[in-house]
């Protein structure tokens, strides 16, 4: 018999079983010591040279998923049993069903804005070299960014990112300008957990370069960005800012959506930064090679984002894994 109508028959028969001791039956009939997978895989050893990894693999993977099969049809039918749910006028029971992260979710969410604005997507490594996530991006070596403090190092020199924005610096030695992309993705800083802090965190970082592009150009993308994911009358406000990356630097502060402006426990003077962007250092540009272009950065952290749109008040609740906490972002509800 083919291994995938074996399959097929064993998945059907299982799922028809009504009692324990039918379950035992087909259980023997498949994997027990005569069973018909079993001699199956007794049978292998008799394979041609080339059959024998290929069927090996296939049946290996196949028993270990009637086993699970098995057992969770066993669970249910256990279940059922001490339920009572042989009563077929007991109402059903609604099967539990897995949803998104919210981090997930709001990144998607994200990432959507600036597709409709004509980024693509794309990822760099979570393991980067010095050079990715400093010297390339106009981090001088004294710098406070780079203490041993903020970075974790591996054993051999490198370390884990600690931001989004070496993907940057990936993207422009592999293609040349134009450029308009998004770049989600993991970084790692030295934080023990506490209500603002995680040594693991989400960010999305922006790049645009072109022959012509302003800091207009900058202010536009990141307002529709904002507008679009606080609101559509969201007040938005640039600052002058700093990052070794961008010249000039500046902050996108949003007003408090929690006291509107009044001023509150969460904000400064009624106001939200939301994230960091600039005009890409010339120094960077020149590195690549791209001194005639222009371009434009700019990099979110996403539960920041998300504890600000959804009042959240300690981050260190998307990384516990409490059902209750996270069930409430289902999709539908975001
Ligand atoms: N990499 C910065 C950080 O982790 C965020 C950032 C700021 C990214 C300005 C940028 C930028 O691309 O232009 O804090």
């Amino acid at each position: 018999m083919k291994l995938h109508e074996l399959e097929k028959n064993a998945r059907k028969e299982i799922e028809e079983t009504a009692t324990s001791e039918e379950l035992e039956k087909v259980r023997i009939r498949y994997l027990g010591r005569k069973g018909k997978l079993t001699e199956i895989l007794h049978s292998i050893g008799n394979l041609s040279k080339e059959e024998k990894p290929v069927v090996g693999r296939v049946a290996n993977r196949l028993k270990i998923e009637l086993d699970q099969l098995i057992l969770i049809r066993k669970k249910n039918l256990e279940e059922s049993r001490t339920l009572g749910l042989e009563d077929l006028s007991l109402p059903g029971r609604k099967p539990t069903i897995g949803n998104l992260h919210p981090l997930t979710i709001l990144s998607e969410e994200i990432i959507n804005i600036f597709i409709s604005m004509g980024f693509s997507v794309v990822e760099g490594p979570e393991i980067e070299t010095d050079y990715y996530n400093f010297t390339a991006l106009n981090t001088p070596p004294e710098h406070p960014a780079r203490d041993l403090h903020d970075t974790f190092y591996l054993k051999d020199g490198r370390l884990l990112r600690t931001h989004t924005s070496p993907v940057q610096i990936r993207i422009m030695e592999k293609h040349s300008p134009p450029l308009r992309i998004i770049s989600p993705g993991r970084c790692y800083r030295v934080d023990t957990f506490d209500p603002s802090h995680s040594p693991t965190f989400m960010q999305i970082e922006g790049l645009w370069v072109d022959k012509d592009v302003s800091m207009a150009d900058l202010f536009g993308t990141l307002k529709i960005f904002a507008r679009k994911t606080f609101g559509g009358d969201t007040k938005v406000e640039f600052l002058p800012g700093y990052f070794p990356f961008t010249e000039p630097s500046a902050e996108l502060w949003i007003q408090c959506p929690f006291c509107t402006g009044k001023g509150c426990s969460v904000c400064h003077q009624g106001n939200i930064e939301i994230l960091g962007c600039g005009m890409v250092h010339p120094n960077v540009l020149k590195n690549m090679g791209y001194s005639e272009f222009l371009g434009f950065a700019f990099g979110m952290g996403v539960e920041r984002i998300a504890m600000i749109k959804y009042n959240i008040n300690d981050i260190r609740l998307f990384y516990q894994n409490d059902l209750q906490f996270l069930k409430q972002f289902n999709e539908s509800k975001l």
